[in-house]
């Protein structure tokens, strides 16, 4: 009997399987529905901050992470005071690490953060430098930590968090060290480092409209009206029950933002519960984490959409507020809460 070569083969059982029901084709499984591979249809990739600690010891945490999600923010470790611990010294060890992992499940990586007033490290709050040494320690900073992951990370926040609420500029280490003019320096000097990388100025409390959301914008369109190289803005959506923007008013925050050319990311979306923890809470909890990703996909400039946390276990709220818990999208126990369904259902709406 003549042997038919094995290609021929596989060519033939495409053809039967593509013209006969599936009892004659192997039809591929099913994949499972996920945050990840529905966000795909969408083009928008869905993001999650990283606690490492528990990515390295929880392998239950590793496997909802790659499952569900397409980009990682780490939550602490390229944070001043973790990844620049003594003024010759930097601990790249659990950034390489987490990239390591985001290049085996194909994440995007969201760098986080370069300029921030918290978590700095003791040597340089109280190195006293003056403000050309400061310059050039934050200048060394940024080259450094951007520079080592130069075309391996897409977004980076530059900043976050430097107004106050009524949208005015905070006085910080920062701007106390080097002047108002620190946040150009900043972007100008992560655009040298990576010129590929999108940067962002990340925000609380300006999801909405009012006076510190017209602070950002005003702050961001004169940086830009100066040539400074900031493509976009991350809205955190640090939210409560009581306290969730109006996703109208995001959605025109959004669309005011992208007229001056910005782009906008969802950051840092958590909806924390005040205990104790209801199912009416948490339905109330779902329709807000829906009406967010509505108004994301609605808006075109809305590049990416990320939850800080991937399950309560290892939320930083109930650490910072004690009366408040379960402001993630799955439980303790890694099961699937109310509001990852309601996402679920928002991504299966049509593009
Ligand atoms: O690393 C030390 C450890 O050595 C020490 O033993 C331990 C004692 O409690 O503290 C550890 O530092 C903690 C750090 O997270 C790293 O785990 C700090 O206490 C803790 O306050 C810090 O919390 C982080 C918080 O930023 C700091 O403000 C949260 O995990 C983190 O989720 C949160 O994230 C910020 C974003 O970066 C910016 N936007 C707001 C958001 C919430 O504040």
């Amino acid at each position: 009997m003549r042997i038919v070569p094995h290609h021929v083969c596989a060519l033939l059982a495409l053809l039967l399987a593509s013209v006969f029901p599936p009892a004659f084709g192997q039809s591929a499984p099913a994949t499972p529905p996920s945050l990840r591979n529905l966000g795909a249809q969408h083009s928008i990739p869905i993001g999650v901050s990283i606690d490492t600690d528990a990515l390295e010891t929880d392998k239950d945490y590793r496997a909802l992470v790659s499952r569900e999600f397409s980009m990682v923010t780490p939550e602490n470790i390229m944070k001043f005071e973790e990844i620049h611990p003594e003024r010759d010294q930097y601990n790249f060890e659990p950034v390489d690490a987490l990239m390591t992992f985001a290049a085996e499940h194909g994440m995007v990586v969201h760098g986080h953060v370069l300029v921030w007033h918290q978590q700095l490290p003791d040597w340089l709050l109280n190195g006293n430098f003056d403000r050309d040494t400061l310059k050039s320690i934050l200048r060394e900073h940024i080259h450094t930590v951007v520079g080592r992951y130069r075309g391996r990370i897409a977004i980076w926040d530059v900043a976050s968090e430097v107004l106050d609420e009524k949208g005015t500029l905070l006085d910080t280490f920062w701007s106390r060290g080097i002047g108002p003019d620190y946040l150009e320096l900043a972007f100008n000097w992560a655009h040298e480092a990576d010129p590929s990388a999108q940067l962002v100025y990340n925000e609380y409390g300006a999801e909405g409209l009012g006076a510190k959301s017209n602070g950002v914008l005003q702050l961001v369109t004169s940086l830009r009206n100066k040539g400074v190289p900031i493509d976009g803005v991350g809205l955190q959506m640090h939210a409560t029950l009581d306290d969730a923007p109006a996703p109208k008013d995001v959605t025109s925050n959004i669309r005011r933002l992208a007229r001056q050319g910005l782009e906008v990311h969802i950051s840092e979306m958590d909806v924390a519960i005040e205990k104790p923890v209801t199912r009416r809470k948490l339905a109330r909890q779902a329709r807000i984490y829906a009406d967010m990703l509505r108004v994301c996909l609605a808006g075109k400039p809305c590049r990416s959409f990320t939850v800080w946390g991937a399950s309560d276990r290892y939320s930083w709220v109930p650490e910072h507020f004690p009366g408040l818990d379960a402001a993630l999208l799955f439980d303790r126990k890694f099961r699937p809460k109310p509001a990852y369904r309601a996402l679920l259902e928002v991504l299966r709406e049509r593009p």
